[in-house]
């Protein structure tokens, strides 16, 4: 695996199950792969799980890791070509790119969504440029329209957590007080949809349209109650307006409805349903503290699973070295 962006990047989802819950119950058990091998963690924006479970799935694999944080004590780096660089940023990524491939033997790259230029931001430029000039597997640790080793995550702790075969799974939209990328409910899309038996309904404002290569079969439904009855999983998530059905919306907050916000009544709807995000979340704007703690609540199941995700890929990628 040279890459790792979208769900068919893994090949057969079943295999690469099996292979996860492999991993949690051994998880030294492929530490000679790593030997000698280095990782290098690129960072444009924050991070707390993406951080740590990488680093910590890396490690278990025998790998050295480095982690360069672009914003705080690197040159600040250009990404456009053609700029004059006479402005604070000395370096362009693309002599960065290829010296930091010099270094190591597999790049994670973390670059999030401008929210400007739908256009920029679906071509995943960023992103492209570290497969094209860096001579290195590359993986996506949240960029500019997906965040792959989150969805995994969520997929293995679904799996680890449902009790009927095809969950009802919904994924719906809260209010949030910044405008946030659509990574998030892009990839979680799409991971449901890759896997066989889960029946994903997505809920949101009409206007908040997610790209249609994501939400594939995906039924959707504007009424949230109506989309919440008989639920056994709900995920919530906040994503910015896509601009989907009006492209001048794009990045945009154009509703902040606070009744979207999963509160004991929206949970209530549900078939005794599990509460899923992908942190970090903001109390009472996404979720209600009652629900956040509720033994129904699955956010640290979610996280911690994090590194499981990420120790299936950095093995594949490993193996292809
Ligand atoms: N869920 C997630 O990616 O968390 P971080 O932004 O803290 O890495």
């Amino acid at each position: 695996m040279k890459s790792f962006i979208n769900v068919e990047d893994l090949g057969p989802l079943d295999k690469a199950m099996a292979e996860a819950f492999e991993i949690k119950n051994d998880r030294f058990k492929y530490q000679h792969l790593g030997k000698n091998k280095t990782l290098m963690m690129i960072f444009f924006n924050n991070s707390l799980r993406t951080r740590l479970s990488t680093q910590k799935a890396a490690m278990n694999l025998g790998m050295n890791v480095i982690v360069l944080d672009v914003n705080a004590g690197a040159w600040k780096l250009e990404t456009e070509r053609g700029v004059i660089m006479d402005g604070d940023k000395s370096e362009h990524l693309l002599e960065a790119i290829p010296v930091m491939g010099c270094y190591c033997d597999m790049i994670g790259v973390r670059s999030f969504a401008g929210l400007t230029d739908r256009e920029y931001d679906y071509a995943e430029t960023v992103l492209q440029q570290f497969i094209k000039y860096s001579g290195r597997p590359v993986f996506a640790m949240e960029t500019a329209t997906v965040h792959p080793l989150q969805a995994f995550a969520d997929l293995i702790t679904i799996e680890e957590h449902k009790v009927v075969e095809r969950p009802k799974v919904v994924l719906t939209w809260a209010p949030h007080c910044r405008a946030l990328p659509q990574a998030v409910p892009n990839s979680f899309a799409q991971w449901m949809n890759a896997a066989p038996d889960v029946d994903l309904v997505i809920t949101h404002p009409e206007g908040y349209e997610l790209d249609p290569k994501f939400v594939g079969n995906a039924r959707v439904e504007y009424d949230q109650k109506k989309a919440f009855e008989g639920a056994d999983f709900i995920y919530a998530k906040n994503w910015s307006n896509p601009g989907v059905t009006n492209p001048a919306d794009y990045g945009k907050i154009t509703c902040n409805d606070m009744s979207w916000t999963v509160d004991t009544e929206h949970m209530s709807w549900t078939n005794n349903g599990k509460f899923m995000h992908c942190l970090p979340v903001r109390r009472n704007l996404i979720v209600t503290d009652d629900v956040i703690e509720s033994p129904n609540s699955l956010v640290i199941p979610e996280a911690a699973n994090r590194e499981i995700s990420c120790s299936v890929v950095i093995k594949r990628m490993l193996e292809n070295l």
